[in-house]
């Protein structure tokens, strides 16, 4: 039984959860879980490790035998894979094209599944990520569904990416995101999809604040 407030906001890549969901929780002074964030540790690791990818035991057993955690400090998550914070190293584009498939993996997930049911049954906490309301937190108080047209979603990467004074190519990343979208939302254990009780903030013509707002109002709803 869950004994904290949870939220819980799905969505596919780029729709902004990660940004929003932060600030969603800092103002509520809840815990933020970024379980993205979870995958694309296992996923940096694996290829450090040089571990086929399709591999599913092998990566059980990384995950097992390692310790993943993510702090939250006041500038957002870190991770430690063991002692190594990896907090930079799994936002890479080797990391991006990989994470999906990696995530594919049922027993991959039942594992991230576990340890993130813990750590949101403990505490309030907001969690962003495909599945949350779905197969996570079936029973989150508020469900969210953000999401953004593939263009706008792209084109937010894409300035991000040259104001970190790095290559970007904006139709390369409309492909790599569709694709993303795609895999995620068809792997065939608990995929990207919906709840049917979520709420949808279409974020295409919204700002961040917009965003943030909107959710705030919707947990206060709840509340009341
Ligand atoms: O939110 P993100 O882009 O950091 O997520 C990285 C990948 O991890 C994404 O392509 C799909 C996967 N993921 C998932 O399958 N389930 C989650 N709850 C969170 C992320």
């Amino acid at each position: 039984m869950s004994t904290g407030f949870n939220v819980a906001i799905d969505g596919p890549a780029g729709a902004g959860k990660s940004s929003v969901a932060k600030k969603v929780a800092e103002q509520l002074g809840f815990l933020y879980i970024d379980t993205g964030a979870m995958y694309r540790a296992l996923t940096y690791a694996a290829i450090q490790e040089k571990i086929a990818l399709d591999n599913e035991q092998q990566l059980v057993q990384l995950l097992k035998e390692n310790s993943l955690e993510l702090t939250p400090t006041e500038f957002g998550t870190t991770v430690y894979w063991n002692d190594s914070n990896i907090t930079a190293d799994i936002r890479s584009n080797d990391v991006n094209k990989h994470v999906s498939l990696v995530s594919s993996h049922k027993d991959v997930r039942l594992l991230m599944v576990e340890k993130q049911q813990q750590l949101a049954h403990a505490k309030n906490a907001v969690l962003d990520g495909r599945d949350i309301g779905t197969y996570v937190l079936p029973n989150a108080d508020v469900k969210v569904f953000l999401t953004a047209s593939v263009e706008e979603r792209a084109k937010r990467r894409h300035l991000e990416q040259l104001e970190k004074g790095q290559p970007s190519d904006l139709k390369v990343l409309e492909k790599d995101i569709a694709k993303r979208d795609e895999l995620d939302s068809t792997r065939s254990f608990a995929p990207l999809k919906q709840a049917e009780d979520a709420q949808i903030v279409d974020s295409t013509q919204m700002t961040i604040d917009e965003v943030i707002q909107t959710i705030l109002a919707l947990v206060k709803e709840h509340s009341v």
